[in-house]
């Protein structure tokens, strides 16, 4: 079966290099080879699956939706499905947070909607410039790929990048360096050579870029920083959303209120591809179809989300779950880098997003590839792809998380030994 894949797919497959089985089953938060074999899932879709494979609530109510002939396929025309899941979206998520936004249904993925929040910033403000920050990572498309900072990615686009101001994020320069007093100036001063922005493109917890966290108070003068400018302030919560980080919008806690947010991933509750730009009222000056898709609004996805908003959302039980998994998180990979002498080491993440920066990227290729062999897909982000991340379904048991963790430490332990002691 394996020929198969060698004599036909691309070369551009990347984590079927990291996890060289065939998978054919998968539950909550497991998936299973051929041979049989179980795996612990710490990769989780890479945030897709933030309510586990072929979770029970949520497959019910999509079973059933399909069994009764459901619309599957609308484009974006009206249908119950549609109507039933923004009523619950609006109900248990927007209206409790004291969120006011219209929805966009872009095209399925994440890249789709972030195009849709760049094309429509630089159309309100008329300005064709953007500022993104480095490590962040906003998908491969030419738009959103100009506001990713990693090299790999950006090289495969084919032509320049451009309408983008990279800038300093939260902590790039050291914890004691004041980045948005940086922005501040490059964007106020008209000789720096930055043109004015539409907007700042953010992501809360920089998932692909290493885990790098923005404080609550960086967010807040970034917010401020965005009014000063007239610019819109764009959450990428694509990753960092539904719940990843302990609320369901990773803005939650600073207290911001962004001007647009894109959401796709674990967004339809059950690795279905839908994708979302939610924006204040009054920037909705899209001309019909304006940006279009044939994929906008999957019905399917419509169902899946809501069952997941109404099962996990409606009060506070599921976010204190996640909370009491993020604590054992920290205090576990503590120990492992405290233990394995990562003495720098730099716990990184916020939630169910933490990982382990063990500075170089081959020794982090060689303690996931050792826990695969252990039975833990777990997979590494970064700048250097140094840091290993641990990204399992927030609905996972305890006794599994242990597991996973139990193989994350025993990988610590056969690769680093003690190698690491004295990294600095
Ligand atoms: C923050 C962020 N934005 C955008 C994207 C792109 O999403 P997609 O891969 O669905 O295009 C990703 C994907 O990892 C992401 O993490």
């Amino acid at each position: 079966m394996e020929n198969i894949f060698k004599d036909l797919e691309s070369n551009v497959q990347s984590y079927a290099l990291s996890f060289p089985v065939i998978f054919n089953r998968a539950k909550n938060e497991e998936l299973f080879d051929t041979e049989g074999n179980a795996y612990i899932d710490f990769l989780a879709g890479a945030g897709s699956l933030n309510y586990g494979h072929n979770n029970d609530v949520i497959k019910k109510a999509l079973v059933e939706y399909i069994m009764e002939d459901g619309v599957t396929h609308g484009l974006d025309m009206h249908t119950k499905a549609k109507a039933e899941f923004m009523d619950s979206f609006n109900t248990h998520i927007l209206q409790p947070r004291e969120l006011d936004y219209t929805m966009q249904f872009t095209g399925p993925t994440g890249a789709n909607a972030v195009e849709a929040a760049l094309k429509l910033a630089r159309k309100v403000k008329g300005r064709t410039n953007v500022v993104s920050f480095t490590n962040g990572f906003h998908g491969v498309t030419a738009g959103a790929v100009a506001a990713t900072g990693n090299q790999h990615h950006r090289d495969g686009t084919g032509v320049p990048l451009a309408n983008v101001s990279r800038m300093p994020f939260c902590g790039y320069h050291g914890q004691n360096v004041d980045t948005i007093k940086m922005i501040d100036k490059l964007i106020g001063d008209p000789s720096s050579g930055v043109d004015a922005p539409a907007a700042a493109i953010v992501e809360v917890v920089q998932g692909e870029g290493g885990l790098n966290v923005a404080q609550d108070e960086w967010l807040r003068q970034l917010e401020k920083l965005c009014r000063k400018h007239d610019m819109l302030l764009i959450v990428d919560d694509i990753q960092a959303g539904c719940g990843r980080t302990g609320t369901f919008f990773s803005f939650e806690k600073a207290g911001i209120k962004p001007d647009i947010i894109t959401l796709s991933k674990s967004f339809s509750g059950y690795g279905l591809p839908m994708a979302v730009v939610l924006m204040s009222p009054e920037l909705d000056i899209w001309k019909p179809g304006e940006h279009n898709g044939t994929f906008r609004g999957n019905n399917h996805a419509f169902v899946t989300a809501k069952a997941a908003i109404e099962h996990y959302w409606k009060d506070d039980k599921f976010q204190n779950e996640i909370a009491e998994k993020s604590a054992k998180v920290t205090k576990r990979l503590k120990h492992i880098a405290d233990k394995y002498g990562v003495t720098k080491a730099r716990l990184k993440g916020r939630g169910l997003m933490q990982g382990i920066d063990v500075v170089s990227g081959e020794i982090a290729d060689e303690i996931t590839t050792k826990a695969f062999e252990k039975g833990l897909i777990i997979e590494t982000a970064g700048n250097l792809s140094q840091v290993i991340k641990v990204f399992c379904p927030l609905t996972i048991t305890m006794e599994k998380l242990n597991a996973g963790l139990d193989i994350v430490e025993s990988a610590f332990a056969e690769v680093l030994g003690d190698k690491l002691r004295n990294v600095s």
